[in-house]
């Protein structure tokens, strides 16, 4: 039988995401109430980290620990993946030592040749072109808050990244639509949408892209691994703040979110980020429990 892996949003179909938001509720409730869950027990999850993280590696590490198993936290200074060993290889062995593997890294075919020749399910920690985990909290959060995202509208607010892919495809899957607007020379690549995607709009001016949103969200203007382009991306993106002023576009009960981390005074204004709105930190919270779903899920298929 062929392996599930968790590589971009669209590897899950909508049935599969509604079984996985289901378990992470549940799976919350237990860990609020201090009720121990352990259908991970005796088995592993290997991380490996080719790129910095905060949030990613806690809530993976510390969710697989909840579950009852084990985290081995690898990354590119001290494996032998930064000393050239092939994708390949490394995947063939990790494989047989442990029953799941999250991966951070650059490029998305170094993934999807890692998940090639895995014997266990490969879950992506973000990469340059998608951040399937972080979106699948997100919707979670706008879900626990709101109740259903199908029909709802989503303005993205910034560069075309890992998390603008990995919305245009949770649109799909979920049925909601995302306003677009990133600044001349940052657009979004086709080569990255499905070619079939109608469910996002682009418009150039930002604060047109926020009218009647029920969700705004933005990301940093720099990602990991684009560091020497900072200087000409700050003057680019002037104008692209999401400010108080634009989530005055949106609708009045509209939330806002970011995937952290957040700079203050580039892609957001303190008075959103730290404003009413905002609802970050349940955001962040939220990676806990949706991976856990997603783990029990991928290690043990339906549970429950
Ligand atoms: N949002 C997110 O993935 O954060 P980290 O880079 O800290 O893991
Ligand atoms: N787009 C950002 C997300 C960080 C969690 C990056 O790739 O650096």
């Amino acid at each position: 039988m062929a392996i599930k892996h968790f590589l971009q949003f669209s590897d899950f179909t909508l049935d599969e995401f509604e079984y996985v938001i289901e378990r992470a509720r549940i799976i919350k409730c237990k860990f609020k109430n201090y009720e121990p869950y352990h259908p991970l027990e005796d088995r592993t999850l290997v991380m490996v980290f080719e790129k910095n993280s905060t949030r990613t590696r806690l809530s993976f590490e510390a969710g697989m620990h909840q579950l009852g198993g084990a985290a081995i936290y690898l990354n590119t200074r001290d494996s032998q993946l930064g000393r050239g060993e092939p994708v390949e290889d490394a995947a063939q062995v990790m494989s047989r030592m442990c029953d799941i593997i999250m991966i951070r890294t650059f490029g998305q075919e170094i993934i999807d040749r890692f998940a090639a020749n895995s014997r266990v399910p490969v879950i992506n920690g973000l990469t340059n072109e998608h951040h399937p985990c972080q979106v699948l909290a997100d919707v979670f959060t706008y879900i626990e808050q709101r109740g259903s995202i199908a029909g709802k509208t989503v303005a993205w607010i910034g560069d075309a990244n890992n998390m603008l892919y990995s919305w245009l495809q949770a649109a799909e899957v979920f049925g909601f639509h995302v306003n677009v607007s990133t600044p001349k020379g940052y657009e979004i690549d086709p080569a990255l949408v499905s070619p079939g995607n109608a469910r996002y709009t682009l418009l150039a001016n930002p604060s047109d892209a926020c009218v009647g949103a029920h969700l705004v969200t933005t990301d940093v203007w720099t990602s990991m691994g684009y560091e020497e382009e900072n200087a000409a991306r700050l003057t680019a993106f002037d104008g692209w703040i999401v400010d108080g002023a634009k989530m005055q576009r949106a609708q009045p009960d509209a939330l806002f979110m970011h995937c952290l981390p957040a700079h203050r005074g580039e892609e957001v204004a303190a008075e959103v980020i730290d404003g009413p709105q905002s609802v970050v930190w349940d955001e962040a919270e939220n990676r806990l429990h949706v991976q856990k779903a997603l783990l029990e899920y991928l290690v043990l298929g339906k549970a429950a």
